[in-house]
């Protein structure tokens, strides 16, 4: 096991109704806030209107942003950091999935910095201090709730990049389960792909003794496979969306990657298809997460074969362990297939072949991956087992 520092401050408020405190958690930190969110759902859901009636209560007063769409863009954040240091706002409060928190994360980071947000982005700045930003979370998913990163896409040159830091963990998360009712069938299923692929991208290391966190990361995933079928039956089972809401945030607020070196090759090649094609994440990771497994099969088979046994009840095969592993692999491809997301390139939408544009620009800041290096070649490789 590596050594690790584990430290995560967000302060999670869970369960039925918990929206309605939104206002007395915002009031800990700022008077004046930025309610920054997405295309509407909000609105149409009532949740707007109670967040709304919450910050009344507490005496905050706020700005809207709303507009933010899945693989939220830099100009809108520009337009966000504008706001805030013009009204003098040292809050941000946002109020949807993945996309709004990283857009919210990605205005904190930009207000107090004096140079370009996006050198954050093309790791040409470190960030140092963020406004604080707390979250209303309605899609269990991206687990940027409480993690450290933010994505954004600048539209010109079809960037799709990360930028992390400690700082930049929310002070809070408002998690009621019951919001994530309204999901779409495909944006549930997004969900739990993204959900698996941040548990896979750790559960996928070199580094030998991580029995606990192995197991963690087992249990994780069973009960993300056990519970998404439920709800996308009955998008109202509380219990199973309660399931599914809590483990996506453990999933990726570092825990299960405690003691271990996390891969994330498939993250960075998911981002270059999000970037042109403006792909659904989490469908991206379903069409890419079996490419890169059957690609880096040979280089662990033990554990191709273990995540096989424990997580998807494969019988060993003794005979061949190799058998064993792509067994699992196959059965990870038939679960996506399952809830309704593409597995190849082709399904996703993509007709054209930008592969060799999208392998360069994957490596423009390094090669990627741990479990196995990447280079251009081979990030190539993956897109055309993909297809
Ligand atoms: O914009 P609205 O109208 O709210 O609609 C959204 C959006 O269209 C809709 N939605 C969200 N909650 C809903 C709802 N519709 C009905 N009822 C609800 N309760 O769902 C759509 C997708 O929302 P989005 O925020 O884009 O989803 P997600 O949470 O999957 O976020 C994806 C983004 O997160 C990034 C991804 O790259 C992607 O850009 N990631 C961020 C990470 C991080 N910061 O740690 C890690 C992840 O690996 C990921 O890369
Ligand atoms: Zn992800």
């Amino acid at each position: 096991m590596e050594n690790f520092v584990f430290q995560n401050p967000t302060r999670i408020v869970f369960g039925k109704g918990v929206e309605k405190d939104t206002g007395k958690e915002t009031a800990q930190y700022s008077r004046k806030v930025l309610l920054h969110y997405g295309s509407g759902s909000i609105r149409k859901s009532g949740l707007y209107d109670r967040v709304c009636q919450s910050l009344k209560a507490a005496g905050v007063a706020w700005t809207d942003l709303p507009g933010v769409v899945p693989n939220p863009r830099l100009s809108l954040v520009r337009e966000g950091i504008s706001i805030c240091r013009r009204e003098k706002i040292d809050f941000i409060l946002a109020v949807g999935g993945g996309s709004v928190i990283d857009s919210a994360k990605a205005i904190g980071i930009g207000v107090p910095y004096e140079g370009d947000v996006w050198d954050f982005y093309t790791r040409k700045a470190t960030v140092k201090q963020m406004l604080p930003v707390g979250v209303v979370l309605t899609i269990p998913a991206a687990g940027s709730e409480a993690s450290n990163g933010s994505v954004i896409t600048k539209e010109e040159g079809e960037y799709k990049r990360d930028a992390g830091g400690e700082c930049m963990r929310p002070k809070f998360a408002v998690m009621n389960p019951e919001l994530t009712y309204t999901l779409p069938p495909y944006q549930t299923a997004c969900g739990a792909s993204d959900i698996m692929a941040h548990i896979m991208e750790r559960y996928f290391t070199r580094v030998p003794a991580v029995e606990f966190t192995d197991r963690l990361c087992e249990v994780t995933l069973k009960t993300i496979i056990h519970n998404t079928p439920i709800v996308l039956e009955n998008p109202t089972d509380y219990d199973a969306r309660a399931e599914i809401m809590w483990a996506g945030t453990v999933a990726h607020n570092d825990l299960l990657g405690t003691g271990r070196i996390g891969d994330w090759a498939t993250h960075y090649l998911e981002h270059e298809l999000s970037g042109i094609y403006d792909v659904a994440h989490g469908a991206g990771l379903a069409v890419l997460f079996p490419a890169w497994m059957r690609h880096v099969l040979s280089v662990d088979v033990r554990r191709f074969a273990q995540f096989a046994t424990r997580v998807w009840d494969v019988e060993y095969d003794f005979a061949s362990p190799e058998r064993t592993a792509r067994e699992g692999i196959r059965r990870l491809t038939a679960f996506f297939r399952s809830i309704g997301l593409p597995t190849t390139l082709k399904e996703l939408g993509m007709t054209d072949d930008r592969t060799a544009e999208m392998a360069r620009k994957c490596v423009d800041r390094g090669e990627v991956g741990n479990f196995v290096r990447l280079d251009a070649a081979g990030v190539q490789k993956v897109f055309a087992l993909a297809r």
